[in-house]
């Protein structure tokens, strides 16, 4: 069976039912009754979700919500406190964007956000899937959302065998065909939601699909071995030194990393580069011992870091970020750097850390 539309129609009867209750959508009943969610709330959801999971940006969101509940009350916010509050979210440059775009939005903008997706494409931090995200599903514009979700959901009704990135465009014209002309909003987050709940990576859950009657992957019993994917070259190692050093009376020695490359903006330890063959090169004088080893995936690389620490170090360099025990949250800092800290706070009483 495949009449023109029929597939959008099953996928959105079942949205009616399935719908996921989730902090920044307008569920399927208040819609029909006419409510679109506020644009600030869609667009601050996107970006979050980009790279990240549901469960991930659910408290985040939240957060950032209670703290700046509009556009304008983002854009008025200090750098630092944004940048804190988005520590652990991962790719940092999303959150030097967000302020840009919110300053951009109460300033050039008067704090509405363009309805159209070249409008939106123009601003930070916005590229073709966020703007076709924020359009749909705060404007309902005609347009299609494509994520990797979408890409796995099409390549199984198809069996599309080229595989990714190469049938990209083939996927996202698929898709494009198979939108539907109203309901634009409901049915962007249907696709989603069917991607994340029944149409799983590993094993789909076929037997309770709406889709199921129109999907080849199904018809085959194998829909599964989709989308077919390249293979992937493994990720390259690199090593590095991390030095987490309190001063006498407390202060934790921190640094701002510099404003654009990895984890640009954020407070992080002082240490080497991170490349194949790092220098041991402590950045201030201390007693310093070894704790240990933390890894962290990057997207395009593995990290090993040896993490050192010393205490009571009497003063700490002039470009030293010092945070004294009642300012410092661990929290604020990104992830790996979290992970430096911890391991160097449970080696605090057990290491053999002189006291000078
Ligand atoms: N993933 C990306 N955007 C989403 C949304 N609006 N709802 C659920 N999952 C998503």
């Amino acid at each position: 069976m495949n009449t023109k539309g029929a597939e959008a129609r099953a996928l959105l009867n079942w949205y009616d039912e399935h719908a996921r209750d989730l902090p920044w959508r307008v569920g399927p009943s208040a819609r029909k009754a006419g409510h679109l969610p506020d644009p600030y709330r869609v667009w601050l959801s996107e970006i979050m979700l980009q790279q990240t999971t549901v469960a991930t940006v659910k408290a985040y969101f939240e957060r950032f919500t209670a703290l700046w509940p509009t556009v304008e009350a983002l854009a008025a916010a200090e750098d630092d406190a944004v940048l804190g509050e988005w520590a652990g979210l991962g790719y940092y440059a999303r959150a030097r964007n967000l302020i840009k775009c919110a300053r951009i939005i109460a300033t050039a903008h008067d704090g509405v956000f363009p309805d159209q997706r070249d409008g939106l494409l123009a601003l930070p931090g916005i590229g073709p899937y966020t703007a076709a995200a924020i359009a749909s599903i705060a404007f309902e514009r005609a347009e299609t959302v494509v994520d990797g979700n979408v890409e796995r959901v099409v390549s199984r009704l198809f069996r599309v065998e080229m595989p990714l990135p190469k049938a990209k465009a083939k996927l996202a014209e698929l898709a494009t065909a198979l939108t539907p002309e109203a309901r634009l909003g409901d049915y962007a987050q249907a696709m989603m939601d069917l991607g994340a709940t029944v149409c799983t990576p590993k094993s789909p859950s076929c037997e309770i699909c709406p889709l199921q009657d129109y999907c080849a992957g199904f018809a085959h019993g194998d829909s599964a071995r989709y989308p077919r994917k390249e293979a992937k070259k493994p990720n390259p190692k690199r090593h590095g030194y991390m030095f987490v050093g309190q001063t006498k009376s407390g202060g934790w020695i921190l640094e701002k990393r510099p404003e654009s490359g990895l984890l640009g903006g954020m407070l992080g330890w002082p240490g080497s580069d991170w490349s194949d063959a790092p220098e041991h090169r402590p950045p201030y004088e201390a007693a310093w011992a070894h704790v240990g080893e933390v890894q962290h995936v990057f997207t395009h690389f593995h990290l090993t870091l040896q993490v050192f620490r010393a205490d009571h170090i009497k003063s700490a360099p002039e470009n030293a970020v010092v945070r004294t025990h009642n300012a410092f949250r661990a929290s604020d800092l990104p992830t790996v750097m979290r992970k430096a800290f911890d391991l160097a706070q449970s080696h605090r009483d057990t290491s053999a850390i002189p006291s000078t």
